[in-house]
């Protein structure tokens, strides 16, 4: 696991944003896995600049979406497709058509899991997954207790991830959907190259456990310490739970200038 902890003067999202652009120069129809939340802002901003200035195209990228709630109507704002579409694809050239999330509306929900997990699958797989954690360590929607082999799937959010995204919906828990389909943990794992991103005090115990915690369910992001490729990017905050924070941060002084 790679941890890269920024300076204040840094922006976490246009250090993935490096690492997307370098990827779709190499491959123009690479296959991004898209989070959603506050936590991927920053690289879908930086990811526009690029495309505004001409530097980068996404007109060949196809997306796959992690996760969705289930039951929000189809012009809600805060569907995730909707969120996705405001977020990213209307400020960049990605083509809508080329852009997929898990059907939260679907009236047979194991069949569209199914049929998401063989479009990921038909479509060669997620070269590069964006993810947030959530600060009871959650990625996509896998709560704690998710089996780390589970694949895209129906799940009922816990109350603190109701409240914490409670923002979104005008403050109102109530309001905000008790369930989801995301991505599984052994569907996450499957992606060629995961690229984390979380900022703020409140992630702190969540990046702890991810980093530096033992390998358990309880934490599911803990499973991505078994991930070949994993970079995780923090603020100063989200990091300062780390017994390690020295030692990443020596490391990533002395890469070389072609690793940076
Ligand atoms: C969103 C998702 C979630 C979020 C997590 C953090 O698609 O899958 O795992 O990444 O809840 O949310 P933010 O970034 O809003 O703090």
């Amino acid at each position: 696991m790679d941890v890269i902890i920024t300076s204040e003067h840094e922006n976490p999202g246009s250090i993935a944003a490096d690492a997307i652009a370098r990827l779709v120069d190499r491959q123009p129809d690479a296959v991004l896995g898209l989070a959603t939340g506050s936590s991927p802002l920053s690289i879908y901003a930086d990811l526009a600049d690029r495309v505004a200035a001409g530097t980068l195209s996404l007109a060949r990228v196809r997306g796959f979406m992690l996760d969705e709630y289930v039951g929000l109507p189809a012009d809600h704002p805060e569907r995730y497709r909707n969120v996705i579409d405001r977020d990213l694809v209307s400020r960049t050239d990605l083509d809508p058509a080329l852009v997929q999330g898990p059907d939260g509306l679907a009236a047979d929900i194991p069949a569209a899991c199914a049929a998401y997990e063989d479009a990921i699958h038909d479509a060669g797989g997620v070269d590069l997954q964006i993810l947030g954690i959530g600060a009871d360590g959650h990625i996509g929607f896998n709560e704690p207790g998710s089996s780390l082999g589970s694949r895209t799937r129906i799940k009922t959010l816990t109350r603190q991830t109701r409240e914490d995204n409670a923002r979104f919906f005008d403050g109102d828990i109530d309001a905000v959907p008790a369930h989801c389909l995301t991505q599984g943990i052994a569907t996450i794992m499957e992606a060629r190259r995961i690229v984390l991103v979380a900022v703020g005090q409140g992630k702190a115990e969540a990046v702890h456990h991810l980093v530096e915690g033992s390998i358990s369910a309880l934490w599911p992001a803990t499973v991505l310490q078994m991930h070949p490729a994993v970079t995780v990017i923090l603020d100063a905050a989200s990091a300062s739970r780390l017994q390690l924070a020295e030692y990443y941060r020596q490391t990533r002084a002395g890469r070389p200038a072609w690793q940076q």
